[in-house]
């Protein structure tokens, strides 16, 4: 090999270890932390909204119940109050799920802890009723991280971001206070998720290291392009769509890629036994206690997802 052609050779080789390493950069939020559940577990239940299909939706009680159920991690939707403050809501405006009335952005945390967020649930659901969920309030973020502590996981979405600028950095000052982040930077019990890849960006820039899901909502039957999926994994670990719009080949797509799949909104037995089929790493869930029969149904021999005793 004469001279230039060595020359060219190391070239050649110095090219790869750099595009290597940018390519792990760009990957530095694919580092799996040992305790976080989506790598210690093969498949995690998420408690939608807490175990929404029996108790109101983002309460206490909801979150207790998905606990009580084995679920591995509470989802929580984030809304910001007029005064700066992070609330789990779904919904933009506190009509659906309280006695109010009203935007989130334009009622005071004084305010919304005034309604009633558990009697909308009695009425609607009868037979669900339970006398002790009238009344109870609309919780803020750093209440339901004191009242689980570091021993649960919360999978948390920005909702709406474009709505509150600034949440991304209130959310990560309440991970910090409430030491869901070591000193490092790093987690293991917190996911966080969001429809809006701005967001996403955002908080990836704040730190790289937070594990992020990118979700979807189809309106039609759904497809993802591997250009896409390579973008997705350049700040997130996982996809997270609408189970009704995928089909065995788009989760074979995201598997591949090493994505994590949590599909939502999965709460039918035989939708919870097809998105196993087909590869998910986990469902969102109104009903945590039926996919637990389901997984243990599924892989009977499968010590993580064996009934606690
Ligand atoms: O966060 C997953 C799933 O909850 C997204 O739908 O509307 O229930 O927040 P949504
Ligand atoms: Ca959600």
């Amino acid at each position: 090999m004469n001279r230039s052609m060595k020359k060219a050779g190391l070239s050649l080789l110095g090219a790869a270890i750099i595009l290597q390493s940018i390519s792990m950069g760009a990957s530095a939020a694919h580092q799996k932390q040992s305790g976080s559940p989506i790598y210690e577990k093969k498949i995690v239940n998420i408690a939608h909204r807490g175990a929404s299909g029996y108790a109101p939706e983002h309460t206490i009680p909801a979150y207790q119940m998905g606990e009580r159920m084995n679920g591995d991690y509470i989802e929580i939707d984030l809304q910001m109050t007029k005064d700066g403050r992070l609330i789990a809501m779904h919904d933009e405006r506190v009509d659906r799920t309280t006695d109010g009335t009203g935007l989130v952005k334009d009622l005071t945390l004084a305010a919304i802890k005034k309604l009633d967020a558990g009697t909308w649930f009695n009425q609607k659901y009868p037979q669900l009723a339970k006398k002790e969920y009238e009344g109870i309030v609309v919780p803020t973020l750093e209440e339901v991280f004191r009242k689980f502590g570091r021993e649960a996981n919360y999978y948390i979405e920005t909702k709406s971001p474009e709505v509150y600028p600034g949440m991304e950095e209130k959310l990560l000052k309440a991970l910090k206070d409430n030491k869901m982040i070591d000193s490092r930077g790093k987690t293991k019990n917190v996911l966080i998720q969001s429809f809006s890849k701005e967001s996403l960006l955002k908080i990836h820039e704040l730190n790289p290291k937070l594990p992020l899901v990118q979700l979807f909502s189809y309106k039609n039957p759904a497809a993802i392009s591997e250009k896409e999926l390579q973008s997705i994994k350049g700040y997130a670990v996982g996809v997270g769509p609408n189970f009704n719009m995928v089909d065995r080949a788009y989760v074979k797509m995201v598997r591949n890629q090493g994505l994590q799949f949590h599909p939502y909104t999965v709460n039918e037995r035989a939708d919870m036994k097809k998105a196993l089929e087909w590869g998910a790493t986990g469902v969102f869930t109104n009903y945590p206690d039926l996919f637990n029969k389901v997984l243990r149904e599924h892989k009977p021999n499968n010590a993580f997802n064996k009934k606690k005793e």
